[in-house]
């Protein structure tokens, strides 16, 4: 069931996911709030990714920095001189456009990376005007998309300080001090969650473009050496994903689907790292419900990529408005730790053990993975519909047992049973987040877990009194089970992290 991210929108509003900011005053576009259902999904979201990229390695620490730094740092990372898009502004009304997007818009051609001149000649060639007015377009210009603030109660330019674009330099500042603390032996990753700002000329498509966001990254650092040896690469080898390289997207050929050896075998992925982490990350996703066929890697063409990249692959969604980066996977070389070396005048070199060598790390991949992207992805994969028994079109949110706000709705099935009900409730709640609901009938309260993406419903009915035993309802397939009030709490828990399976019960 495909929805367009309008209807995803307006979804998310309706159940209490995620709300336009501000919006009784009338909004503000790129800002976004998440609801008391939404808060939950991103916080699960966001540790099952700590989990498996943190918690279960042992090369991979976090940190959690702070969103304002020293100005320099912007300065050494090359943001506050290169972090920019182009921008077109009607000589008529002012207004302003994304010029990529403009022109990608207006032209229907692909304008990621393109030069200002091309954009020039193309709005001259092709006549383009204002869509508001039809004024004429002054020359494109570039607009730093760094949200600027005064630290402190001057406002002078000595108090400019910036809200971080991007959570990966912390990792870069704090370098030094980390690896001495969690003697740390390369190769590692130091990893980080947090919220990144960027004042994007036109946000669009609900979280997919907004101005403010999270998310989750991490620096991989290895020995100069080495950036072709990755010890965990045979894991991925089997691991089939469709690949858009570079060099197809210069033919106008189709992506292919391939394994990561044969990928790495062509010479298409470079680094037996770049194979690694991007195989990680369509497995990740996987193994939390996405669908394996909504995505695919692509490689930046030479044009596209960032300041500090040597190489870049993007994990992409197939989103209802096209295929979309839903996660960068830059080479960065050392090329943050030289620039902070260079601005800080620090010495931000390390002794490797195993070389005995004195070396500033290169990181090979900086795999940064936007949260909310995230979210959509896992709301559109699990979004279907079904006929209720009056033929009525319900929506059910199949989304994964981990990622969803409560594992259980617990519901007496008349209100009689309210206080056996209750006590279920009372005993699961400490273990498992779950709700109680004891309004409607019991096929209403089923329909409005299933919209929400509960993935289980207990009933407590009149059996319950004579043998201790509550049905459970599985969502996905509407399935009821008994189970003995004593297991309930083993028995989510199993079926939540999918240790057993609804059919084992
Ligand atoms: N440190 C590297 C970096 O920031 P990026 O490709 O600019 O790379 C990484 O951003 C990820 O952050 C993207 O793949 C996307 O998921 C997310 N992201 C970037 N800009 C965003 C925006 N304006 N709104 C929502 N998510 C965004």
């Amino acid at each position: 069931m495909t929805i367009t991210i309008d209807e995803m929108a307006a979804f998310c509003k309706r159940k209490g996911f995620v709300y336009p900011n501000s919006e009784i005053y009338g909004g503000m576009a790129g800002f976004f709030d998440y609801g008391p259902l939404g808060v939950e999904v991103k916080n699960n979201l966001k540790a099952e990714w700590w989990k498996a990229n943190v918690t279960q390695r042992d090369d991979v620490v976090g940190i959690d920095g702070s969103i304002i730094a020293h100005p320099k740092v912007w300065i050494a990372s090359g943001h506050v001189g290169c972090f920019a898009d182009m921008m077109l502004t009607c000589e008529k009304c002012k207004e302003k456009f994304r010029a990529d997007h403009f022109i990608e818009d207006s032209l229907k051609i692909a304008a990621d990376g393109m030069k200002a001149a091309e954009i020039n000649r193309l709005v001259k060639d092709n006549a383009l005007k204002c869509p508001k007015c039809s004024g004429q377009f002054q020359e494109t210009q570039d607009f730093n998309l760094m949200f600027r603030t005064f630290v402190g109660p001057k406002t002078d330019d000595k108090s400019v300080a910036y809200l971080r674009p991007e959570t990966a330099q912390l990792m870069f500042t704090n370098f030094r001090l980390v690896v001495d603390n969690a003697r740390l032996k390369l190769p590692f990753g130091i990893a980080q969650i947090g919220r990144a700002f960027r004042n994007e000329i036109s946000p669009r498509n609900f979280l997919f473009r907004c101005r403010e966001f999270e998310q989750m990254e991490i620096e991989y650092f290895v020995h100069p050496d080495k950036t072709y040896d990755c010890p965990y690469v045979e894991s991925v080898y089997g691991h089939r994903i469709l690949v858009y390289s570079a060099e197809m997207q210069a033919k106008h050929a189709e992506a292919q689907e391939m394994s990561m050896k044969e990928a790495l075998d062509k010479g298409i992925i470079k680094t037996s790292w770049h194979a690694y982490w991007l195989a990680s990350a369509h497995r990740w996703f996987i193994g939390l419900g996405a669908k394996k066929e909504n995505f695919r890697i692509r490689q930046h063409v030479a044009t596209e990529k960032s300041h500090y990249a040597l190489d870049t692959w993007d994990l992409e969604y197939n989103f209802p408005f096209g295929w979309k980066e839903l996660q960068g996977i830059a080479n960065r070389t050392d090329y943050d730790l030289k620039a902070h070396m260079e601005h800080s005048g620090q010495d931000l070199s390390i002794f490797d053990e195993e070389t005995k060598q004195k070396v500033v790390p290169h990181v090979v991949c900086e795999p940064s993975l936007g949260v909310d992207r995230s979210f959509l992805v896992f709301m559109f994969d699990a979004y279907s519909t079904r006929k209720d028994e009056k033929g009525n079109e319900v929506v059910v949110l199949k989304i994964h047992p981990k990622l969803a706000s409560h594992k259980a709705g617990v519901f007496p099935l008349v209100n009689k049973l309210e206080g056996k009900a209750k006590e279920v409730y009372e005993s699961l709640r400490s273990d498992i987040p779950c709700f109680f609901d004891r309004s409607g009938s019991i096929g209403r309260r089923y329909a409005r877990a299933d919209e929400i993406g509960i993935p289980f419903c207990i009933t407590i009915d009149f059996d319950t009194e004579k043998d201790g035993t509550v049905t459970i309802r599985d969502r996905d397939t509407a399935e009821q089970r008994r189970v003995k009030i004593d297991d309930l709490t083993n028995v989510l828990q199993g079926l939540v992290s999918c240790r057993i399976g609804f059919a084992d019960l």
